[in-house]
C-alpha cells in the first residue's frame, strides 16, 4: 500500500469504529403534557424554533444518525431539555421556563450554531418580539421582575437555582 492509501485506510477504519459508539440519540420518551400557550401564535413560533430541543417531538436530522455529528445531537438536547422541557409539562419541574422570553429578547435562543442549518429556526426582529412577549404571557419573565442575577446568560449554572 502506498502511505496516502494506508492513511486513507485508517480515516476509513476510524469513521467506522466511532459508529459503534453507543451514544446517540435514542428514542424521544413519549409528550407527558403541554404548557397553557397564552395564544396560538406562541405555540406556532416555539415549535418552529424551540422544539426540537425542548420537546419530545424533535425532527432529528439525518446527521443525527452519524457519529461524530450524532454525539453532538444527543448531547445537545439532553442538556436542553433538562432545562426547559415543554413536553414534560407538569411532569417535570421547569424551574428555567421564566428565563425563556428573556432568551429570546436578547437573541440567546435558539444558539447561534443551529441557525445556520435550520432557517426556520431564525426569528425575524417581528416574531422575536412576538414570542418574547408570548413565552412571558405563559411563563413569566425573571428578568423583566428583576430576578434574574444574570441578564446576559455569561453563566448558565445557576447553582443556586439547580440546588432547590
Ligand atoms: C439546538 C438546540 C436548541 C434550540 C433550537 C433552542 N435551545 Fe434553548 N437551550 C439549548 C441548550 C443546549 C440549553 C442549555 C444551555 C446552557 O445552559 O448553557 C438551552 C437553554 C434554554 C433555556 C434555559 C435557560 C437557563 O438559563 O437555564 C431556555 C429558557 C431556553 N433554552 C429557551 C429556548 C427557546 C425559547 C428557544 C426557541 C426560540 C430555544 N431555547 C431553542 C438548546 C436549544
Amino acid at each position: 500500500m502506498t502511505r496516502a492509501a494506508k492513511v486513507g485506510a485508517w480515516i476509513l477504519g476510524l469513521g467506522l469504529a466511532i459508529q459503534l459508539v453507543p451514544y446517540r440519540p435514542q428514542i424521544d420518551p413519549p409528550v407527558l403534557g403541554e404548557p397553557a400557550w397564552n395564544a396560538p401564535r406562541t405555540r406556532e413560533l416555539f415549535y418552529r424554533a424551540c422544539k426540537n430541543c425542548h420537546s419530545h417531538e424533535t425532527e432529528w436530522p439525518w446527521y443525527a444518525a452519524v457519529a461524530p455529528s450524532s454525539w453532538l445531537l444527543r448531547y445537545d438536547v439532553d442538556h436542553a431539555r433538562r432545562h426547559f422541557d415543554v413536553s414534560a409539562w407538569g411532569h417535570k419541574k421547569n424551574k428555567h421556563s421564566d428565563e425563556a422570553a428573556s432568551a429570546v429578547r436578547d437573541d440567546w435562543m435558539p444558539p447561534w450554531y443551529y441557525r445556520p442549518l435550520h432557517p426556520e429556526g431564525r426569528l425575524s426582529d417581528e416574531e422575536r418580539k412576538e414570542l418574547a412577549a408570548g413565552l412571558a404571557a405563559t411563563f413569566g419573565d425573571a428578568e423583566a421582575e428583576g430576578e434574574a442575577r444574570d441578564s446576559d446568560h455569561s453563566d448558565h449554572e445557576h447553582p443556586d437555582q439547580d440546588s432547590k
